[in-house]
């Protein structure tokens, strides 16, 4: 009797440290957040359009979702890029390719944080943009107008879509957003965080990619996710767990 209570304590304690770790891990991976329009789980989704249509062969968000995520003051969020005239094409198609990351990423584990708002339980903190992504996205924007820096809070909504505040005049993308690192980090208060990564180092996450290439984001996030283990008991080496337990079971057994 009791020297199986021993073995089963010695057999279970460095296991389920390790087991524990290793799960913390994979459940970063291929996962959706809890949001307002994510899918419960990632899988195949065909009809995915337009710019969205990237993630197709693993998404987070539905065909209706990628439709919605290319049209103003959408049924996703009623949001209006033209709050300050019309966003030019090549400035808005920067928005709409965040909004697919966003909607559809199974890669963004690593980054999702708890929200606690009224309309999504969770969000994404710190996700290392790269940086061509990010130096495009403020090129093209960068003469378009706006009256906020971040623009998750302080619009006027009465109106049903979001309206500059009273006191916040429109002033260009470059007033606002003095480098690409202030857009990129600002706007969406810091669900990005500006890398100095290049593309092609494997090592920060993607807006756009040539889809014959695959989803590059795949292997970001499973780099991240394997950096992130935490330490645990398990790395105590067993004699010093043997060390510790023996002496306390003598007592109880
Ligand atoms: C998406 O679904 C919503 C809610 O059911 C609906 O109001 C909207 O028209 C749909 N959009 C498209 C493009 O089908
Ligand atoms: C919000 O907009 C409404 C008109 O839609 C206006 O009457 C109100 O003063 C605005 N409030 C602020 C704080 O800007």
């Amino acid at each position: 009797m009791a020297a199986r209570w021993v073995l089963v304590l010695l057999v279970a304690w460095p296991g389920a440290t390790g087991v524990t770790g290793a799960a913390v891990q994979d459940s970063v991976l291929n996962t959706c957040m809890d949001a307002k329009h994510h899918k419960a789980e990632p899988g195949p989704e065909g009809e995915l359009y337009g710019q969205c249509s990237l993630w197709k062969d693993n998404a987070c968000c539905t065909a209706n979702t990628s439709v919605e995520a290319h049209r103003d003051q959408s049924y996703l969020y009623g949001f209006n890029w033209d709050h300050c005239g019309v966003m030019p094409a090549r400035c808005k198609r920067h928005f709409i390719q965040d909004t697919c990351l966003y909607e559809c990423s199974p890669n963004l584990g690593p980054w999702i944080d708890q929200a606690d708002t009224s309309w999504r339980r969770q969000r994404i903190l710190h996700v290392p943009l790269c940086r061509e992504d990010c130096e495009q996205w403020w090129e093209d924007c960068k003469d378009a107008f706006t009256c906020k820096e971040n623009w998750h809070k302080g619009w006027n909504w009465t109106s049903g879509t979001n309206r500059c505040p009273r006191g916040s005049l429109c002033r260009r993308f470059s007033a606002v957003f003095p480098s690409p690192a202030a857009l990129c980090e600002l706007v969406w208060s810091h669900s990005y965080r500006f890398s100095a990564l290049s593309r092609d180092s494997g090592r920060c996450i993607r807006l756009w990619w040539d889809p014959a290439e695959g989803n590059p984001n795949v292997a970001v996030a499973r780099f991240y996710a394997s950096g992130a283990a935490p330490p645990g008991p398990s790395r105590l080496p067993v004699p010093a767990v043997l060390g510790l337990l023996l002496p306390a079971l003598r007592g109880v057994l």
